[in-house]
């Protein structure tokens, strides 16, 4: 019986150039039984180089961020948002033909969503780990290391960047006027109000020196989203307060509630150089700049009463314009604009690290 069995296993044995050529027929038979396999998508992917990737790319939401969904019918991204060759779907049946499957983290932490670790992932298939919240909202992600190919972030250094807001060359000649100011010199909204928070400190310091109007649901001011601008706008400062200080963590705070609103932050958060990355620096007012608050309120008041030194806050107007994703659709969309740049083989293997730095 040494005919069958030995004779295969006899490779083991042989002389080494002999082995080699026997290990590389084996390694060519799996190979294309794997492929074999394969979603089409990903075996054109194989064949084709990888940067020159000209197919559709398809896009699996696996659940929606904070359970709002929105309507995918048609092409979205090209349709809305002008990219071409993206689909987005968020039907877990197609996941053995996505290219990228996309968890965002509050669920999978909150909502008792979990991933579909007993499904097998198609060979090239991205996941991505996606979420906007700072170090202190996401703690622990330590349960998430080795799983995810990419990571989605306001960070720069995520392999997709999504930042909560940009500034944009202008593509108007309209000319921007500065709202009607009201005697209100600064207001905040704050729906998320702790005595113990930096932020909390600073205001109540400040509004020792200059009035400060306070919306929002901690102060039992609620204001409705169509409200929001136009009261802020009548001020002439908007405290862009952060409640968590991190690296390019700049929210709608500064790009919503402050540019859009047409008023002049006063910004607490990353460095003033941090800032200066994604605004020009005469647009905005630094905490940090000052050596105290009561000399931070004196240039204040001395802006409100100054029509000219005040206005040149607002000169970026001229030629910039702020844009910010309109909902989750347009955010996923961006990963098609990034898709061919990024690391094609690629594991977060120490995603916690990276998270919390
Ligand atoms: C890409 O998707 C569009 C829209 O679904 C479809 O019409 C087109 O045939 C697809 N192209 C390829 C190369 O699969
Ligand atoms: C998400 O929303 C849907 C309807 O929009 C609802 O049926 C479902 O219970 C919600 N899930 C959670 C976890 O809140
Ligand atoms: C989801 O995809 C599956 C498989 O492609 C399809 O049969 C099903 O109709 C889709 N469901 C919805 C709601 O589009
Ligand atoms: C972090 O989460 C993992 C699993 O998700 C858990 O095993 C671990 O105990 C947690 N660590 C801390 C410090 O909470
Ligand atoms: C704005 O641009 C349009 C064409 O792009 C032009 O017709 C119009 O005169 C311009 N308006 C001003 C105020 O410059
Ligand atoms: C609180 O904010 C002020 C102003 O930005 C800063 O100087 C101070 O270091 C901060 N304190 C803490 C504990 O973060
Ligand atoms: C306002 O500021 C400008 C420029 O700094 C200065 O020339 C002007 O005298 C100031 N006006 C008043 C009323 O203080
Ligand atoms: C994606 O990450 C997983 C780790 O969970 C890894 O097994 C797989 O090879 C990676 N795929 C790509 C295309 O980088």
């Amino acid at each position: 019986m040494d005919c069958g069995f030995g004779r295969w296993l006899s490779f083991l044995t042989m002389k080494p150039r002999k082995a080699y050529r026997l290990w590389l027929a084996f390694a060519l038979i799996f190979l294309s039984i794997y492929i074999r396999l394969q979603p089409i998508s990903v075996k054109l992917k194989l064949i084709g180089n990888s940067h020159g990737w000209h197919g559709n790319i398809s896009i699996l939401l696996w659940h929606w961020p904070f359970n709002i969904s929105y309507p995918l019918e048609g092409n979205v991204c090209l349709n809305k948002y002008g990219i071409p060759r993206c689909l987005l779907t968020a039907n877990r049946s197609q996941f053995s033909q996505a290219d990228v499957v996309v968890f965002h983290h509050h669920e999978l932490k909150y909502a008792h969503q979990k991933l579909p670790l007993h499904l097998r992932r198609p060979w090239g298939q991205k996941w991505v780990w996606l979420s906007l919240e700072p170090p202190a909202v996401n703690q622990n992600v330590s349960g998430y290391n080795h799983l995810f190919n990419w990571t989605m972030s306001y960070r720069q250094d995520a392999d997709i960047f999504l930042p909560y807001g940009s500034m944009i060359q202008k593509r108007t000649n309209e000319t921007f006027h500065i709202p009607e100011k009201s005697s209100c010199l600064a207001c905040w909204v704050v729906s998320n109000y702790k005595n113990e928070h930096n932020r909390s400190k600073v205001y109540h310091q400040l509004r020792k020196h200059i009035p400060i109007a306070r919306y929002g649901k901690a102060n039992r001011r609620p204001l409705g989203k169509e409200h929001l601008l136009p009261i802020i706008g009548r001020c002439h400062f908007y405290l862009a307060f952060e409640n968590s200080i991190a690296k390019d963590y700049i929210t709608e705070k500064l790009w919503r509630n402050a540019f859009q609103a047409g008023t002049v932050p006063v910004v607490l958060g990353p460095p003033r150089s941090n800032y200066e990355e994604f605004v020009p620096p005469d647009s905005f007012i630094h905490v940090d700049d000052f050596k105290s608050i009561s000399e931070l309120a004196s240039k204040l008041k001395k802006l409100a009463s100054n029509r000219t030194q005040y206005q040149l806050y607002f000169k970026w107007h001229k030629d910039h314009a702020v844009h910010i994703f309109s909902d989750w659709r347009e955010r996923l969309c961006q990963i098609c604009k990034k898709y061919n740049e990024l690391p094609s083989l690629n594991v977060h293997h120490d995603l916690q690290g990276w998270a919390m730095r």
